[in-house]
């Protein structure tokens, strides 16, 4: 995974495959798609993934010019059978969640075959699952964050990669809180997969 090539003696680290999966709007993934475009992420994007056909996020895609492919299906196992196929398809290396809605299997993280990473709008461990920006609210805490984490088989509970804290303010309702989280999201989630590749590369990228 990611051997390094020398190229006029210089070491070049073989990019890291990277697929996302998001459920909608995907401004997460945008700037994923940016920084990639920009050339500061070390990664060929294999695809993203979505279990909504109209998720904005989509679109997203599509205009950068990356292939999308949607998995509708009620049956939970049988879905997660056609992203892990997708997955061994696309030779994805590493995973994004990016706002993608559905809990995990701990069959599909084994069967996954690369790690996988999420952003989630607290500073976990606290507030997990949905809305936590509103739960943060309703708790009254004075800060609040967001986190980038491994996913492993429980909700929103895996190893922490980033972290950044966001203040609480005065007058906060949950959208004015959420864009402010958001903010600080669109800044680690693209550090975080870069110190992602980096440990899997094993190279300074
Ligand atoms: C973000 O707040 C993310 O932390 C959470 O879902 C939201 C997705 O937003 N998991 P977007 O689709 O990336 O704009």
């Amino acid at each position: 995974m990611g051997l390094a090539s020398m190229e006029g003696g210089i070491a070049l680290a073989t990019p890291i495959r990277l697929a996302v999966l998001a459920s909608g709007r995907g401004s997460n993934l945008q700037v994923l798609l940016d920084a990639w475009r920009q050339g500061e992420l070390p990664v060929e994007f294999v695809g993203v993934g979505s279990d909504q056909p109209e998720a904005p996020a989509l679109e997203r895609a599509r205009r950068a010019g990356v292939p999308t492919r949607v998995f509708v299906c009620d049956n939970k196992a049988e879905q997660e059978g056609q992203i892990v196929a997708w997955l061994r398809e696309t030779g994805t290396q590493l995973l994004a969640l990016a706002g993608y809605m559905r809990l995990l299997s701990g069959d599909f993280i084994q069967r996954a075959g690369a790690p996988i990473v999420n952003i989630h709008p607290s500073l976990l461990p606290d507030f997990p699952g949905l809305r936590a920006q509103r739960q943060a609210l309703e708790a009254g805490v004075k800060v609040s964050g967001c986190t980038v984490h491994f996913v492993d088989e429980g909700m929103d509970t895996g190893p922490v990669i980033l972290q950044r804290v966001v203040p609480v303010l005065a007058g906060d309702d949950e959208d004015k809180l959420s864009q402010r989280i958001l903010q600080a999201e669109h800044q680690i989630f693209p550090e975080a997969v870069r110190l992602v590749c980096r440990r899997l590369t094993g190279s300074d990228i």
